[in-house]
């Protein structure tokens, strides 16, 4: 979603925000806009569409400055237009970039407008320009007092920043509910919404807490509270790597994030091999707590809540744990029960996810008493908010499909059963043994996965041309099913969905003819058997066959049964595996389809919004 960037320097910034923006641009958007003070005046340069356009923009104008803010618009309030692209501007004074949504806007916007101010976007961030404006100048106070007033009078999510034509020395910023973080340099310094923003700059970082006001100096920055109070925050040293950021040889980071899967397994297995299933995995305090709970709720979004879906078999099997899975922004908002020793588990890549993290609120505020974070992103909101976190190892995920952030998800809900399954004295010795060896070999059957992918791509071409495809599975394989049709979806704009097989006569065979794939994860598991007789349903109807098996399955393949095998059983873990092919057979067909592929239509990476 939107994202923001700025900087304050003795150099020219213009190509620090343009080079923010473009690392920015996995988040989704659909313009981008940059303010820079240029010594006399506060100059803006806003395109629709892409970084690149808004760059040549500004190269034509030959824009310079020391001191600017950027921002790419993922469009909430107000259309897709360069009147609602960020930075907005008050009176040509002030400048501002918004993340979030101000939820009062329209009140504001009454009472700003009595005040004689004129709106030219549709945009709630116009608010924030007016109201700082009309501190500013009308009561006087400096920017960062400014800034901090205004926001005290508006309400819902933001992550601001904003410069003043009168002040060319400093940038005020404020963060409630959205993500910021202000970059640490020499004699310059950086604010961005997300650290790959200004890596290049620098990588110590101190990340915004809700409340907190930036007033960021060349020479320094100072944080004080909403009262105006001094805060200290901790600086971090960020260790994302530049090489995660780049696409390096591959054509997609969609491409590459599957490719990286065995390295990402390998490091998030790490943790776990180094120790076994030990509470302390999960952070300090875990032992006492893991200890006491009674349930498991898992609270997620999108593929989040598939790797949800695919912990509940495992959990209940393996931990006798009850386990319920439930989209976040269903939960949030209906009158749940709470059960106040059942642990909540957030699943999030992000850390970002705004229903996640209001589920998460919400369940606290209920009476839920501990809550454990999957988190791929450190330092983000969602761990913050909890008691426990376990991080996955994926790297920076940059394709807005995810990937390897799912795959890595499953290893910590994995980990997380066996730690509850030894606590509760359920994991024999020889489990445990069992499992940590599958976890080892787990990297090497994903690359052996990876390696089916020429015979993937020859199906990608039969799927291209349909409008429309069926998965199925069943067990702890159905999860992958619904997670192979969202990758087919999202990203080659077919129509997808995914059925548990044994609903498949409950209703969906009625659309089964010769025009829908229907795509099977069938490895040999308790229930291949059962599938296998649902593949017989679907094949009495004329429907083309393309089932995912692994060595163990025996299909037989035919004219219309075609069948890929994964080399071999992995037992457990299958699902971990069984998600390679259906996320290569989603890439290769939107390859063919010509989709934009990691900026699929209409999607964001990070969804701060409601
Ligand atoms: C699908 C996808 C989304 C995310 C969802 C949750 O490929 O990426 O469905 O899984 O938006 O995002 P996180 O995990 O960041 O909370």
């Amino acid at each position: 979603m939107c994202g923001i960037v700025g900087a304050i320097a003795q150099r020219n910034v213009v190509p620090v925000l343009v080079e923010g923006l473009k690392r920015l641009e996995y988040r989704g958007y659909d313009s981008a806009g940059v303010a820079v003070h240029t010594g006399s005046a506060i100059t803006r340069v806003r395109r629709v569409g892409r970084v690149a356009e808004m760059e040549n923009a500004a190269a034509e104008i030959n824009l310079t400055g020391q001191l600017g803010i950027g921002h790419t618009r993922w469009a909430t309030h107000g259309g897709v237009t360069e009147y609602n692209a960020h930075p907005h501007v008050s009176h040509g004074q002030i400048a501002v970039v918004h993340n979030g949504i101000i939820e009062n806007h329209d009140e504001q916007r009454e009472r700003l407008k009595q005040l004689g101010y004129v709106f030219e976007s549709q945009t709630d961030t116009e608010v924030i320009a007016h109201l700082v404006h009309h501190y500013y100048k009308n009561g006087g106070l400096d920017l960062v007092e400014a800034v901090r007033v205004a926001s005290r009078e508006l309400s819902g999510a933001y992550a601001i920043a904003v410069i003043a034509l009168d002040q060319p020395d400093v940038m005020a910023c404020a963060r409630k509910g959205c993500p910021l973080l202000v970059g640490l340099g020499e004699g310059e310094n950086f604010i961005a919404s997300d650290v790959s923003a200004i890596i290049s700059s620098t990588r110590k970082v101190i990340f915004l807490e809700e409340g907190d006001i930036a007033e960021v100096r060349r020479e320094g920055v100072k944080l004080t509270d909403q009262q105006g109070q001094p805060i200290e925050r901790k600086i971090h040293f960020s260790d994302v790597s530049l090489a995660s950021l780049e696409l390096g040889p591959y054509s997609h980071f969609m491409q590459k994030e599957i490719h990286e899967q065995p390295k990402a397994l390998a490091d998030t297995i790490e943790q776990v091999l180094h120790d076994g299933f030990l509470p302390a995995l999960f952070g300090a305090g875990a032992s006492e707590i893991l200890s006491q709970i009674d349930g498991v709720q898992i609270l997620a979004c999108g593929t989040s809540y598939y790797a949800g879906l695919t912990a509940r078999y495992w959990l209940e099997a393996i931990a006798g744990i009850p386990c319920s899975v439930e989209v976040a922004s269903e939960y949030r908002y209906r009158d749940a029960v709470a059960r106040p020793n059942t642990l909540i588990v957030t699943i999030s890549q992000s850390g970002e996810t705004l229903d996640t993290m209001e589920a998460l609120k919400y369940a606290k505020s209920l009476g839920h008493k501990w809550a454990l974070s999957i988190c791929n992103v450190k330092e983000s909101a969602i761990p913050r908010a909890s008691d426990l976190v376990i991080y996955t190892r994926a790297g920076a995920e940059i394709g807005v499909a995810s990937t390897k952030a799912f795959t890595t998800q499953l290893i910590a809900l994995f980990a997380l059963t066996c730690t509850l399954a030894k606590l509760r004295g359920k994991l024999t010795a020889a489990r445990e043994t069992e499992y940590l060896d599958a976890l080892r070999q787990l990297p090497g059957s994903v690359q052996h996965a990876l390696n089916l992918e020429p015979q993937i791509r020859v199906w990608a071409e039969r799927f291209a041309g349909k409008d429309h495809a069926l998965f199925l599975g069943r067990g702890v394989h159905y999860p992958i099913a619904l997670e192979g049709a969202l990758k087919l979806k999202e990203i080659t704009y077919i129509h997808a969905e995914a059925y548990p097989a044994g609903e498949l006569k409950h209703g969906p065979l009625a659309l089964v003819d010769e025009n829908m794939p229907v795509v099977v994860i069938a490895p040999n598991d308790a229930l291949l058997e059962k599938v296998k007789s649902n593949i017989q349903e679907v094949r009495a109807r004329g429907g083309e066959m393309f089932v995912f098996a692994d060595l163990d399955s025996h299909f037989s393949e035919s004219e219309a049964v075609h069948v890929i095998r994964t080399p071999r059983h992995v037992g457990v873990l299958s699902p971990v595996v069984h998600a390679i092919p259906v996320q290569l057979l989603a890439y290769h067909s939107a390859l063919m389809r010509g989709t934009d592929v990691d900026k699929p239509r209409n999607l964001a990476k990070s969804v701060t919004v409601e």
